[in-house]
Formats: structure tokens, sequence, C-alpha cells
């Protein structure tokens, strides 16, 4: 396994989606001055690109060799992929449920791992994910779990999605993220889980601001001050 840049500090944020791992991974990354990675929208890259090319989800072996084709970059806080600007379009809800129907297939998740890791070796990294913890990174120097009630996760993605005719109604996402973690926390490789050693955070009655700080402390208490 490439490991990450000597000395580098690597933090890794998990949890299922709508948990706030997202933003608070974010803003913890640019608090610490650290590179940010966000791990999902590689798996939704990867759902994309299916969608684009009418490729089955579930044919592992066809999704495998697609996700090995693909040239998944993050420049300026934007994704490409072949070059090619999709840092919007994978944020559908129909890209969400195929992305966690291709995370299910191994040979994906290798590939993409292996691009996790070499993205963490530019230096210091807020990594986030369902697996950064327990597979990618186990020997990281911070972990955290972070959690939510279904209903407050779904009401985050509710808000997050534009008021038009495409926003499904709120019961069919509280739906769809019990139907999304089932299949994250059972599926039979990287199941979301905490790393034994992450520190496990419920985010439904905190802001942003509060669980960062606790983050963040937390980073400077195991790896001392970076500013
Ligand atoms: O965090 P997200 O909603 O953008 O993730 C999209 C899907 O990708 C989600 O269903 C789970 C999957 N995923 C994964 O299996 N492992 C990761 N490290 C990140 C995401």
């Amino acid at each position: 396994m490439p490991s990450p840049a000597p000395n580098s500090i690597i933090v890794t944020i998990d949890g299922p989606a709508g948990s706030g791992k997202s933003t608070a991974a974010r803003t913890l990354a640019a608090r610490l001055g650290f590179e940010f990675l966000d791990t999902g929208a590689m798996y939704r890259a990867v759902a994309w690109s299916c969608l684009k090319s009418e490729s089955s989800p579930e044919d592992e072996s066809l999704v495998s060799e697609l996700t090995r084709s693909l040239n998944i970059q993050f420049q300026n806080g934007r994704l490409l992929i072949n070059q090619y600007d999709v840092t919007d379009e994978i944020r559908t809800s129909a890209v969400s449920t195929v992305a966690s129907v291709v995370a299910q297939h191994p040979a994906v998740r290798d590939t993409l791992v292996d691009l996790q890791r070499a993205c963490a070796e530019h230096g210091n990294t807020v990594t986030e994910g369902r697996d950064q913890g327990t597979i990618v990174f186990p020997n990281a120097d911070c972990k955290f779990f972070l959690t939510a009630r279904p209903e407050v996760r779904a009401q985050r993605r509710y808000e997050e999605m534009p008021d038009d005719s495409d926003r499904p109604e709120f019961e069919q996402l509280v739906e769809e993220i019990r139907e999304r973690d089932y299949r994250d926390a059972n599926r039979s490789i990287a199941p979301l889980r905490p790393a034994d050693d992450a520190v496990s955070i419920d985010t439904s009655d905190s802001n942003l601001e509060e669980v960062v700080q606790v983050m963040e402390a937390r980073v400077c208490e195991k790896s001392g001050p970076f500013k």
C-alpha cells in the first residue's frame, strides 16, 4: 500500500449520507491548511459515467473496466472526469442511488482506494468517506465518525436541493437514505462502520461550528498546532 508523504498528517472523517461530514471535513481542512479529499465524489464520478454510457451499474466487470478508464481529478475544488467538469452533475438523486450500487464492487473499490492513497501523498490531508479510517488509512493520525438521525440527514439533503420539479418529496428522501444506509452498512466489502479508534460525533443537534471545534481540538491535541 503506498504510504502518505513522510510526516504528513491524515485525518479521516467517515459517516453516512447527510451526517454533515462533507461540510465539516471541508471546513476543518481549510482551517488547518490541509488538503481536502471527498472520496464519495469519486464513487459518484463512476456512477455518473455509468449513467452517461448506459452501462449497467450491477455489472461488476463492466463497471470496473469503466472505472479504470476514467481520469478522475480534483482541481480547485472542482471534479473533472477526462477533463470534463462534473462537479454539479454528480449531485443528483439518480447519481446518489447508482453510486451506492457501484460502491459494492470490490474491483471498483480497489481502483478508487489506490487513487485515494495517491491523493494523500501530496501532504497533510483531511479525507472523508465511508471506509477512510477502517480500510484506506488504518494508521491515520486522527479518526472521526459522524452520524445523525435519518430524518435530520434527509432534511439537510432536502434543503441542499434546488426547489424545482425535480426535487423529490421529503418522505422519499428519508426512504432513499434508509436504503442507502442499509446497502452501505451491509455490503461485504468495506462496510460503513466506525474504526475502533474513531471518535464518534452525533451531529443531529449540533451546528457546524461546534462539530468543527471538537475535531480541530482533537487533531491539535494529537498532532500539535499547525498555524
Ligand atoms: O458521501 P457520498 O454521498 O457522496 O457517497 C456516495 C456513495 O459512495 C455512497 O452511497 C457510499 C459510497 N462511498 C463509499 O462506499 N466509500 C467511500 N469512501 C465514499 C463513498
